[in-house]
């Protein structure tokens, strides 16, 4: 088959297989087939750049191209909803809405409020165009790269099935997850004919990180000592603003669309689009029910007060909208919100408890943290015993006292929060609650930055949480990558007093690991891992020593700038300032490190273990700041490297690679078949085009 055929074909069949997987729970192939289909496509797009589409399967992986959100104004406003607290008000709304009709009868649709952030969809001749945030109401984020990346958001809407066709898909659609609410209508046995979406239109919906991938994103948090996620919608919203589309495709967000919008719907009805709209490929809720009396919308908002907590993501309450366009219209809306829809909010779980004690953990970074102690109690299914105080101007907002009765809850997060004190129970006796002036692990006096409301320990070489986390983070993947460690052993070998800095870990042998003789092999391997580390490269030795606010890239910048240990030891804090990227904050960090007697000896000993101290000769033979301070766009296909490869060029020789074009653009690469538009802009701003040899040429 001609290639370029094939593409078309493997695109329909990789859209469909993702909407069977992510919209309807229905694989019906291997992930590896998936795989395999994918890794074909990529293959044939290389080979054929002028069939580009950024709307294939293969866009879905995202980039980590740095991107600036475009604004962009929304078609009609994105309004927000009334709420209500109590089956009270929602009688209330009921009324006022058959006041408004005039007395004329009306169904409502009851739905599930998904609890993320809010997306418009735009669709033009069945490709999304466009996907913008809720911003102000008015105009809001493009973020189109990002949501490209999730894979429940259809690329193209699907066809609907042709008259007398097969069905399209298999009735009925199981569901997944719980959504189980009866009644449900009975789904047809097919040959149920579905409109075609509208040429244009808009789908607006929820964006959502699932509890599970909320969990596993924490879970590497942690152990990468970032700070965590409060809930899923926090991570959902700082995972679509995230820069760089491709973190965006690693986490996986999951997305339920609840409402059409455009000139041509295909009916009356908000329930029977957004059932067509399943059909075209969108995510609609299975727990979504129409109903007709008042008592219909009670038993709705009863079932799912309880059966919300097995759903696999974060909802919050209740949506209920009239049912028909047409009435829909003839309500009307406020200036903030519609008067034919109303959010019923459910109630945050609380229990009322005892403070008993406040005490104080300090992290692997040295930050201190108050943890509140109570008296067990039970709260959404499990005993609550502590809650985490944040910090100082926490507990001075609550006026905090020992022996206070405090309110806790749980709502979206999982961690209990406290969320206020009764004033009425408080013992006269109760002495407010101080913090503490000292390191509760090693006794140093703490300190707290201006403008920052966390205490630290300063004593990062005495103080033991903080040793450890040291030793974890050098061993750590993209540090060392010492894998035969973990933090346990860690611990152990800390305990026993085998470690006490990162130095000492090279100075263990066999014999000491292996004290009773039964350990022989795990003890050989744990060597052997760190013996291995002494060939990471000089930038990751950089990365792995610590020091506070040098991330990876950071690193990497230094160790290009400065080449060997030694420069970046003598560095002063202007010469660290003078590196591309590195601010002042993190020159002081670095300057402060280095000016550590203790940190000295540690480096010094790392460098008579044999670690890499310096850039490698063939690292320093293809490195250079030619292109220093040089933004630069690739573009084009090319015959002599890979983009990868020039990509790695351009930072080897101190350039920066950049995604689109700008008037800070210093030249583009081009290679052949460079996009018309790109040539356009790049015209337009008068920016220079350098051929692939005259690059090399620059560079050699
Ligand atoms: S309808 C004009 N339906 O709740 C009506 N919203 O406070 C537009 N939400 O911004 C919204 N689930 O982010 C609607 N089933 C649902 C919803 C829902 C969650 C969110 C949405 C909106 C906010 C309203």
């Amino acid at each position: 088959m001609e290639e370029k055929q094939r593409i078309i074909e493997l695109r329909q069949m990789l859209h469909e297989h993702n909407r069977r997987y992510y919209v309807l729970n229905q694989p019906s192939i291997s992930d590896y087939d998936f795989d395999q289909l994918m890794r074909e496509l990529q293959d044939l797009e290389a080979r054929h750049p002028e069939m580009a589409d950024p709307n294939s399967p293969t866009q879905r992986v995202g980039s980590d191209i740095n991107q600036e959100f475009r604004q962009v104004e929304h078609r009609y406003p994105m309004l927000s909803l009334g709420n209500t607290y109590s089956q009270a008000e929602v009688a209330d709304w009921y009324e006022s809405v058959s006041r408004g009709l005039a007395g004329e009868e009306f169904e409502v649709c009851c739905e599930l409020k998904y609890d993320g952030l809010s997306i418009s969809l735009v669709y033009e001749d069945g490709r999304l165009v466009r996907a913008v945030t809720r911003g102000d109401g008015i105009r809001g984020d493009d973020v189109t790269a990002n949501v490209k990346t999730i894979r429940s958001i259809p690329l193209v809407t699907s066809p609907t099935p042709s008259k007398g066709g097969e069905q399209y898909p298999p009735s009925p659609t199981p569901s997944k997850g719980g959504e189980q609410y009866p009644p449900s209508p009975t789904p047809s046995k097919g040959g149920e004919q579905y409109p075609q979406p509208p040429r244009s239109f808009e789908i607006r919906g929820e964006i959502l990180m699932p509890w599970k991938e909320f969990e596993r994103l924490n879970a590497e948090r942690e152990a990468a000592e970032e700070q965590l996620f409060a809930n899923p919608r926090n991570a959902a919203s700082g995972t679509l603003k995230s820069q760089k589309s491709d973190v965006v495709a690693r986490r996986r967000l999951d997305a339920y669309l609840y409402y059409l919008l455009g000139e041509q719907l295909p009916c009356d009805g908000h329930y029977e689009n957004l059932q067509a709209a399943r059909q075209w490929g969108f995510k609609i809720s299975e727990g979504m029910r129409k109903v007709k009396t008042l008592q219909q919308v009670m038993d709705f908002i009863d079932y799912w007060d309880t059966e919300r907590k097995n759903l696999p993501v974060a909802t919050d309450g209740i949506v209920l909208k009239v049912n028909s366009l047409r009435q829909q219209r003839a309500l009307g809306s406020t200036a903030k919100s519609p008067r034919w829809a109303i959010a019923y909010k459910f109630k945050a779980e609380r229990a009322c408890t005892r403070l008993n004690e406040v005490t104080f953990q300090v992290g692997r970074t040295g930050a201190v943290t108050p943890v509140a102690n109570m008296e067990p109690v039970q709260l959404a299914g499990t005993t609550v015993r502590r809650a985490t105080l944040n910090n100082e101007d926490f507990i001075r907002s609550f006026d905090l006292h020992i022996g206070d009765y405090v309110y806790v809850e749980k709502g979206g997060e999982i961690i209990p929060k406290i969320v206020g004190v009764d004033l009425e129970q408080r013992p006269i006796v109760a002495q407010p609650v101080r913090f503490i002036t000292h390191c509760p692990e090693c006794g140093a006096r703490l300190v707290r930055y201006e403008g920052e409301a966390v205490h630290y320990c300063p004593n990062e070489t005495g103080c033991p949480p903080q040793i450890k986390g040291r030793i974890e983070h050098f061993i750590s993947r993209r540090a060392m990558n010492i894998d035969s460690l973990g933090p346990e052993t860690v611990d152990d070998f800390y305990r026993i007093g085998l470690i006490h800095n990162v130095a000492d870990l090279y100075d263990i042998d066999v014999q000491q690991i292996n004290g009773d003789g039964s350990r022989e092999k795990s003890a050989q391997r744990i060597v052997n891992g760190i013996e291995a580390s002494k060939r990471v490269p000089f930038e990751r030795v950089v990365y792995a020593l610590g020091i506070r606010f040098v991330g990876e890239t950071s690193a990497k910048l230094l160790a290009r700038h400065f080449k060997t240990m030694d420069a970046l030891m003598n560095a002063s804090l202007a010469d660290l300032q003078e590196v591309e990227g590195i601010g002042e904050v993190m020159a002081k960090s670095i300057v402060g490190f280095f000016h550590n007697e203790a940190n000295l000896e540690i480096v010094h000993r790392l460098r008579q273990y044999g670690l890499q101290m310096a850039l490698t000769e063939e690292q320093l033979s293809t490195s250079s700041d030619k292109l220093a301070g040089k933004s630069i766009v690739i573009s084009g296909v090319f015959a002599h490297h890979s983009r990868d490869e020039y990509k790695a060029l351009i930072e080897q020789h101190g350039g920066k690679n950049v995604g689109s074009i700008s008037g800070k653009t210093s030249f583009i690469l081009a290679g052949d078949n460079m996009g018309p538009s790109k040539l356009q802009k790049a015209e337009k701003l008068g920016i220079p085009i350098m051929s692939e040899d005259d690059f090399l040429q620059l560079i050699s």
